[in-house]
């Protein structure tokens, strides 16, 4: 690139590297994106091939979600007023951070607050939009020290807080409460309540929207069996929607989007509730199963995934175990390399599969333990 062009581009984005996701030849047990393990039953992929089939692709879809729009809020028994679509939840992040950017007085950035190791979107929104990323770390153990956020929210008072209950990439569910009650002590402060896992543990802060109005709720339908759809929608009050509505690109949410996720809300949410149930259930029985490996920690967890530690931080132990599981076909998550450092380093993330996945993966880290 000629170095007039890069000169365009900001401090923080040169120095930054694209999300990368691994994709080896051959994949036998995909567990790195907590995503859920089982597709559509054939009956509900060619009943919804036929209602997709009826969508006038030659017309721009609707632009206030149409028919998507009051089929959530049934769902989530909302007013259809007080949500906004997004192209998955990362969209709905990244107009966060877009549209409540004024800096507060004397400051020279907006800040942006959330707990770490957590989302790593909430990091790059936050850094693609030049805000002032304020991470408070978690505990050893992944816990949540909620004085300390409530300090560090009262200091450095950011316009926007995440916070994913329960969390991603550590599996921890943080005290609800706690959440809520920074809300009600800061409502100059917009929380969001990333609700992503909700499904497999936890409990919603929907309820207490309409009396915290600072509050939003955020959910996606990708960690419940439709990660390919990419449709999020978040839950807010008046003027939230109305600033996000201002920000959100038009045609965001695609005409086969809109109509899947709708119709699939209306037809099929029971048995995505009976596969999370599931994978609630095997999430115990796969934890027992990496627990009982020697030198395998593994951390409580109340999302679909595991975050197991194998090695101590630097030793690259981890690293090699990824990518030997990896030349087998199991993907799981590394956050681990050789000399690395951070509360993440020996660790690796897997995402709860189907038994017999969770079988491979556990078969295979015994053998490599042993090696
Ligand atoms: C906590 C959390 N929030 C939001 C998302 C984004 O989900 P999506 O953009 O697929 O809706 C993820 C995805 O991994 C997540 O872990």
């Amino acid at each position: 690139m000629s170095e007039p062009l890069r000169e365009l581009i900001t401090e923080a984005l040169r120095g930054a590297s694209a999300y990368h996701v691994p994709q080896p030849p051959r994949v036998v047990a995909k567990l790195d994106a907590n995503e859920l393990p089982y597709a559509l039953p054939a009956e509900v992929a060619t009943a919804l091939a036929a209602e997709l089939a009826t969508v006038p692709l030659e017309r721009y879809p609707a632009a206030d979600a149409g028919v998507l729009r009051p089929a959530v809020a049934r769902h989530l028994g909302v007013d259809p007023a007080s949500l906004v679509f997004g192209n998955g939840s990362d969209e709905l992040i990244a107009m966060l951070c877009a549209g409540f950017a004024a800096p507060r007085p004397g400051a020279a950035r907006a800040g942006v607050l959330y707990p770490w190791p957590s989302f790593v979107y909430y990091r790059i929104a936050a850094m693609v939009a030049g805000r002032d990323a304020i991470e408070v770390p978690l505990r050893d153990d992944f816990t949540l020290d909620a004085d300390e956020v409530a300090r560090v929210v009262a200091t450095r008072r950011p316009n926007l807080a995440f916070f994913a209950l329960p969390n991603n990439p550590t599996g921890t569910l943080w005290s609800v409460d706690a959440v809520l009650a920074l809300a009600k002590a800061h409502p100059d402060v917009i929380v969001v309540s990333d609700e992503a896992y909700l499904a497999y543990g936890g409990r919603t802060l929907l309820p207490e929207l309409a009396t915290t109005p600072n509050l939003v709720v955020m959910r996606t339908l990708s960690k419940v069996g439709l990660a390919g759809l990419r449709c999020g929608f978040l839950i807010a009050s008046p003027l939230v929607v109305e600033t996000l509505e201002k920000v959100r690109p038009p045609y965001n949410l695609n005409s086969l989007t809109q109509r899947a996720a709708a119709w699939l809300l209306d037809h099929h949410a029971d048995a995505m509730a009976t596969h999370a149930a599931a994978v609630v259930a095997e999430r115990a029985r796969l934890a027992a199963g990496l627990a009982a490996l020697p030198g395998v920690r593994v951390y409580p967890s109340e999302a679909n995934l595991l975050m197991i530690r194998l090695g101590n931080p630097g030793d690259g132990r981890a690293a090699a175990i990824w990518a030997a599981l990896a030349d087998r076909g199991i993907m799981v998550r590394n956050f681990d390399a050789p000399g690395a450092r951070g509360p993440l380093a020996g660790c690796l993330r897997v995402t709860v599969g189907t038994p017999a996945e969770d079988d491979l993966l556990v078969a295979a880290l015994r053998e490599l333990l042993a090696a």
